[in-house]
């Protein structure tokens, strides 16, 4: 039955059920997990590891390439099963549980774990449990949807359980390439010089011996939840489509750009879909997650070709994907996150990096993470290994949040992600602000003018000129600041007079 896809014997009986496979975990043992962005996640074991911690203490450190499906990471919260968990989730009931303190959570730039691991800043993992398509004949894996740290894992781990997965189709075999770069001091570069090289292997090498398991498994990714565009985010898209039209006209970008890295969420992927409105031909990406829109671009010519870590679509998405996949065996590639989100390649390459901020402030610092600097949302993901390497560093974000009680444009963000430094061009339904070349105070006024709400546009200026007549490089009024928040916790908006 499975002749085709476990191609080394031997391993046929290490066949096990996930529920026996979860008998193989202890408490407080470091658990690696595939996954990245919902796609190629483990949906077999770790959730019967979350069934188990339900009617005995198991608590484990649980570190992936960034969020699981299925409500993985929920369950496993649920169940208090989870001590410490890294780098990335998405998942809401994990999300409250990292608020209350219950879990530990290092929210860390994904292109990062694996040198941390290597240099063992972390425990050593225990097990890792990874997803495959197939199972060749040396022991090693062709992974499924993502690539994420699997390959690292694969090497660090003292254990493996592998999830063999029956529904993804074997013609996946192909689109992966397994690169490392080595071990410091002895680092090599990472030849990349053109987003369609390859430069690695198609499967994951896994010593044989540390195979403890195999499970069978038959289950989809969990699909990405992406929002059709709306009027704000089509402003948005638009916007930044003119942006792009007017610095091909001025020379500055050719109409193939560069290569295109795209964050996730609704505005990203809106946005994404706006360059097929664009006078743009022959685009190419250099991104962590192929999206809905990725697709779209490949399928319409006006893309070329994406390198990414993962596949993360929507239902419908995935369907017509795979029914079809071998007509995108020559566009995309897969490649581990060390990899996917190295500065060295972003630099090399030039990448137009867009992500979306939480909220922004009046000079450029964006906050991708932390609600109201407090509250952990999902996570900095790749948006900070891309932003400060990118030739353009673009972030989108609507204007206003919760019904325009929250102003997305604040004097001072409640925590920072990307400095002003690596933040080129923000966008709001508003407008387009261009910081390239300003000041301080000259991207004060763009921001505002340009991004701000009109609901707060007022207020904003009148903070930003009294805050000029105290004087500095970067005018603050530090006691008035943070005031908008309080508003926002006393009287549930940041308007200063309630409606
Ligand atoms: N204060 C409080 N709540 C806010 C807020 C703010 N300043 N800004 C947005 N929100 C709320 C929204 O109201 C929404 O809540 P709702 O679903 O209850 O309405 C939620 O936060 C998400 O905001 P939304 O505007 O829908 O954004 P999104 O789906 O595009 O996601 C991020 C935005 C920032 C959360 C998301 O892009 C992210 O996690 N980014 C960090 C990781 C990253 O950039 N990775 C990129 C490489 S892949």
């Amino acid at each position: 039955m499975y002749a085709d896809r476990i191609l080394r014997e031997e391993l046929i009986s290490r066949i096990m059920t996930s529920e026996e496979a979860a008998q193989l975990f202890k408490d407080k043992m470091v658990v690696a997990s595939s996954g990245f962005t919902k796609a190629g996640d483990s949906k077999a074991v770790l959730a019967a590891l979350a069934e188990r911690a339900k009617t005995e203490p198991l608590k484990i450190t649980l570190m992936t390439g960034a969020s699981l499906g299925h409500g993985t990471d929920g369950a496993l919260a649920e169940a208090d099963a989870l001590s410490l968990r890294l780098p990335f989730q998405v998942d809401p009931i994990l999300r409250k549980a990292i608020n209350k303190g219950e879990v530990l959570f290092i929210d860390q730039h994904l292109g990062e774990t694996v040198t941390l691991l290597k240099s063992n800043h972390f425990p050593k993992i225990n097990i890792a449990v990874l997803e495959a398509s197939r199972i060749e004949a040396d022991g090693s894996i062709i992974p499924t949807t993502s690539v994420g740290n699997s390959a690292s894992f694969a090497a660090l781990a003292d254990q493996v359980i592998i999830e063999l997965n029956l529904a993804v189709p074997l013609s996946v075999c192909g689109i992966h390439d397994i690169f490392s770069a080595g071990e410091y001091p002895n680092r090599c570069e990472i030849p990349i010089v053109s987003v369609d090289d390859r430069v690695g292997r198609n499967s994951i090498y896994i010593n044989p011996k540390k195979i403890v398991g195999v499970v069978i498994t038959n289950k989809t990714d969990s699909p990405a939840e992406i929002a059709a565009p709306d009027a704000s985010t089509s402003a948005i898209a638009r916007h930044l489509v003119r942006f792009f039209s007017a610095e091909v006209e001025q020379g500055n970008l050719t109409k193939s750009l560069l290569p295109l890295q795209a964050g996730i969420g609704k505005v990203a992927n809106a946005v994404l879909h706006g360059f097929m409105d664009g006078d743009f031909e022959n685009l190419i990406m250099y991104s962590e997650v192929l999206q809905d829109s990725t697709f779209d671009l490949l399928d319409s010519g006006k893309m070329t070709f994406a390198s990414g870590s993962s596949i993360t679509v929507s239902e419908e998405y995935y369907l017509k994907i795979f029914h079809d996949f071998e007509k995108y065996k020559d566009k995309i590639v897969l490649r581990p996150q060390e990899i996917s989100n190295a500065g060295e390649v972003i630099r090399r390459l030039g990448i137009i990096a867009i992500n979306t901020a939480l909220e922004c402030d009046i000079y450029g610092n964006v906050n991708s993470t932390h609600v109201a600097g407090t509250n952990m949302m999902n996570g900095i993901g790749g948006s900070g290994d891309f932003a400060r390497n990118a030739y353009l560093s673009v972030f989108v974000t609507q204007s206003s949040a919760k019904g325009d009680a929250i102003s997305r444009i604040v004097p001072m963000v409640s925590h920072v992600d990307h400095t002003e430094h690596d933040v080129d061009v923000i966008v709001t339904e508003q407008g387009l602000a261009d910081l390239r070349g300003l000041a301080p105070r000259q991207r004060a006024k763009v921001i505002i003018e340009n991004c701000a709400h009109p609901d707060y546009k007022a207020e904003l200026l009148d903070y930003y000129e009294r805050a000029c007549v105290r004087g500095g490089q970067t005018p603050h009024l530090l006691e008035e600041a943070f005031s908008w928040y309080g508003r926002l916790r006393e009287n549930g908006t940041m308007k200063k007079f309630a409606d």
